[in-house]
């Protein structure tokens, strides 16, 4: 498949002087040919040719003058007379348009360089060619995964999974803005890689069940031959084992454990732990701190009340399942769909379980690097202290310490504001759809370097299915077109009204 078209080296303007600049950092140019044509749009990326490398810069605004209508009065005279100027003067042939461009960096001996000198003025600026674009953004056309393409140019956004992943993406938007609808299509390219391309474990926490669709999809391409390796667990199937649960674990699922009962517990689990090899139930565990003559009764009592609270979860058993060993392969997709569970609480606990887990048993390499994705971001951990938050201390622990042995995390959210910062601050790239509620705007730009004020402003203008990507996954922000998925989920009602009269038959 050929990537690229390749796209005429087109003039577009000659740069001018202007406001102090043409500067390292900006210049403005006015435009060629007709002045009415659109031939350069804002975010449209341009370049100018110098002898030391090609100066690529993204329009930031188009003016366009006529000074023929520069004098509200004169333009008011001709008005009340009832002649427009246009037939009187040649207006049209004093139209001009001038853009202003941002300078992104400097594309010398086959690299980027940081821009470091001004372009002269009368430089003829062209449209910017698409090869070279593509390098200068570091994108991987080879094997890079195909999640969209670039406003205005036509070339694919196909970013290196290595630069997208490998140090953690946050997805936030507000809510029908396409960050579910991405992360299918991110799941699809996951799904298709080869071997020799690397293939990632993924683990999806999938809080509405909105993906297991995907485990009916068939392969559609011939260069993937076997069916696609998905598994669905329901969440009331998921078992956590007993004794996996340590005193400060327990503490933190119940309310107000005092260090007394938690020293007496922390005993009661070595003690349980070794003469019960194979395992034990919450029941089993009862029914020990019940025979147990060295607690105090009351102490008792809170413990057995707190046990029987969590064995009304019905999340816990004396084994687990599944078993995570087996359950994170390469290139497998493993969905836990939570939507069943209306409780945050039991969520939160199953959530915690596997972030530890997983952590646990990447470190020690029993599973292969590991990709764990998780929607609704917020509820697991949240920036409030006063949120009931059971898995934020490890889900933390996972953004600052994972990227060193690969335990990656992906995390959706459509309240950034309510994610915890310490997080979203660990997520080196970050894919941002419209949002326009002003203290998520304002939290986003304060958590990402590479967004200025600009850019904050066109994240309010995005349409559906557009995104931003900041941070390591691209050399500079680029905004993005997602493209359509290739697998639709079926039997869901697009709109309220398909949905309204499916009801109604
Ligand atoms: N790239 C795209 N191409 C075509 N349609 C899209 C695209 N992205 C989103 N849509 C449409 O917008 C709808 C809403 O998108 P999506 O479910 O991904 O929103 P969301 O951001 O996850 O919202 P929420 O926060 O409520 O979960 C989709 O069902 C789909 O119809
Ligand atoms: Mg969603």
């Amino acid at each position: 498949m050929i990537k690229i078209q390749s796209e005429t080296h087109n003039r577009l303007g000659t740069v001018v002087c202007d406001n102090g600049t043409p500067n390292v950092m900006q210049f403005s140019f006015v435009l060629e040919g007709v002045s009415s044509e659109v031939t350069v749009r804002r975010g449209e990326f341009v370049s100018v040719v110098t002898n030391v490398g090609e100066v690529i810069a993204r329009v930031q605004d188009l003016i366009r003058t006529n000074r023929y209508y520069q004098h509200a009065e004169a333009v008011r005279e001709y008005q009340s007379r009832g002649e427009p100027l246009r037939s009187i003067f040649p207006t049209d042939r004093w139209q001009y348009t001038v853009a202003t461009a941002r300078v992104v960096g400097l594309w010398a001996n086959n690299r980027p360089v940081r821009p470091y000198f001004a372009i002269s003025p009368g430089s003829v600026v062209r449209q910017v060619d698409a090869s070279v674009l593509s390098k200068f953004l570091r994108l991987d056309l080879e094997n890079g995964l195909n999640l969209g393409s670039l406003g205005h140019h036509n070339l694919l956004f196909s970013p290196s999974m290595d630069k997208l992943l490998s140090k953690h993406l946050a997805i936030l938007a507000m809510s029908g803005a396409g960050k579910s609808y991405f992360v299918s299509v991110l799941l699809e390219e996951l799904l298709t890689r080869s071997k020799s391309q690397g293939r990632i474990a993924t683990v999806l926490i999938d809080v509405h069940g909105e993906y297991k669709y995907l485990k009916d999809m068939e392969p559609i391409s011939t260069s993937v031959d076997s069916a696609f390796d998905v598994e669905h667990i329901r969440g009331a199937h998921l078992q956590i084992p007993v004794n996996t649960l340590t005193a400060e674990g327990i503490g933190a699922l119940v309310s107000d454990m005092s260090s007394v009962q938690k020293r007496d517990l922390k005993r009661i689990l070595a003690e349980i732990r070794s003469t019960q090899k194979g395992g034990y139930s919450l029941k089993e565990l009862i029914e020990y701190v019940r025979n147990d003559e060295t607690i105090k009764g009351n102490t008792r009592d809170a413990l057995i009340g707190w046990l029987y609270n969590l064995e009304e979860t019905n999340l816990f058993g004396k084994e687990g399942v599944p078993d995570i060993k087996s359950m994170v392969r390469p290139g497998r997709l493993t969905i836990i769909d939570l939507s069943d569970f209306i409780s945050l609480r039991k969520k939160q606990i199953v959530v915690a379980h596997l972030a530890n887990e997983l952590l646990y048993l990447r470190r020690r390499d029993i599973i292969p690097p590991f990709l764990l994705v998780l929607e609704e971001a917020h509820q697991f951990c949240p920036e409030s202290r006063h949120d009931l938050a059971l898995p934020k201390a490890r889900i933390e622990t996972i953004a600052r310490e994972g990227r060193k042995f690969y335990a990656l995390l992906c995390l959706i959210s459509q309240r950034p504001v309510k994610l915890s910062t310490t997080v979203l601050s660990q997520c080196s790239n970050q894919a941002i759809f419209r949002c326009t509620n002003p203290y998520d705007l304002d939290h986003i730009g304060r958590s990402s370097e590479g967004i200025d004020r600009a850019a904050l402003d066109a994240i309010t203008t995005l349409e559906v299915g557009e995104a931003l990507f900041v941070g390591e996954t691209v050399s500079v922000p680029t905004f993005v077109k997602i493209r359509q998925r290739k697998f639709e989920p079926s039997g869901q009602a697009k709109s309220l009204t398909e949905a309204l009269m499916r009801a109604d038959k």
